[in-house]
């Protein structure tokens, strides 16, 4: 049994007091909601104040990135100690996003899931193929590579902290959703990778979330395949309207 969480990545969105407006109009629709997992994950300036605004919510802190040591001269960068101080028990790592645009690799990925697991943060790792990957029929390998890159050199323990996002690059931000039969036969194929990589009984507990263009109107066909966990919202996330709505229609499901 695998509890479905939805997570909110908020990208480079929202001021520090914008976040506030959203996180408290977000409480008013979703904070008694226990039967999906809720994430949000603002910017990392905005992390402190959402933080003191959700002492008394379900609804989970995380961040987008960190770096992999734990302090020094790394301009710019933040640690999974500082994330964890601030009161944050996730951390979004290896979005394509940050493979495209910051030379994010699967080594930088692992390391960083190593150090989040250090600070016991729950690492969210996401793969995902480009559009010109899945035209020419190369998703399953691509998956493989990130997955087995990412994850080399963990226990089972450790592999079973970690959630997976499996994020379509051609679907973010495109409007263009995978359909629900193309992410099952993906996630499916991360699940069995999983069984190889680890055990049975560990890929089935790994919750493996959907990403890309998700809106609360396909919710729910996504959220019923066998295989997906939750989703990893970019867009929709940024109103609470929308980031709630989709939080209602994952709690239609069960799994
Ligand atoms: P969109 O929901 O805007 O497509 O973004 C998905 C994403 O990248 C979440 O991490």
């Amino acid at each position: 049994m695998r509890k479905i969480i939805i997570a909110g990545n908020w990208k480079m969105n929202k001021t520090a007091l914008e976040a506030i407006e959203l996180i408290t109009a977000l409480k008013r629709e979703v904070n008694d909601i226990d039967k999906v997992d809720v994430v949000v994950c603002p910017t990392a300036i905005a992390l402190a104040d959402v933080e003191d605004l959700l002492q008394d919510s379900h609804i989970g802190l995380g961040a987008q990135n960190l770096h992999w040591e734990d302090s020094g001269a790394f301009t710019g960068e933040i640690s999974a100690s500082m994330i964890k101080s601030i009161g944050a028990r996730y951390v979004i790592i290896g979005h394509s996003e940050r493979r495209q645009f910051f030379g994010e690799t699967n080594e930088t990925v692992n390391k960083k899931i190593k150090a989040a697991l250090k600070e016991d943060l729950k690492p969210i790792v996401c793969v995902g193929e480009v559009l010109e990957e899945r035209e020419a029929g190369k998703t399953f390998d691509v998956i493989k590579e990130q997955c087995e890159g990412s994850l080399a050199n963990l226990t089972n323990e450790e592999m079973g902290k970690i959630i997976l996002a499996y994020e379509p690059v051609w679907a973010i931000g495109t409007g263009k959703t995978a359909s629900p039969d193309q992410a099952q036969e993906v996630h499916q194929y991360i699940r069995e990778l999983l069984t190889k990589l680890f055990s049975e009984e560990l890929a089935q507990s790994v919750r493996i979330q959907y990403g890309g263009s998700v809106k609360q109107e396909n919710t729910a066909d996504l959220m019923s395949q066998p295989d997906i966990d939750g989703a990893l919202v970019g867009g929709a996330s940024l109103e609470s309207d929308s980031f709630a709505g989709i939080i209602k229609a994952s709690c239609t499901i069960s799994k």
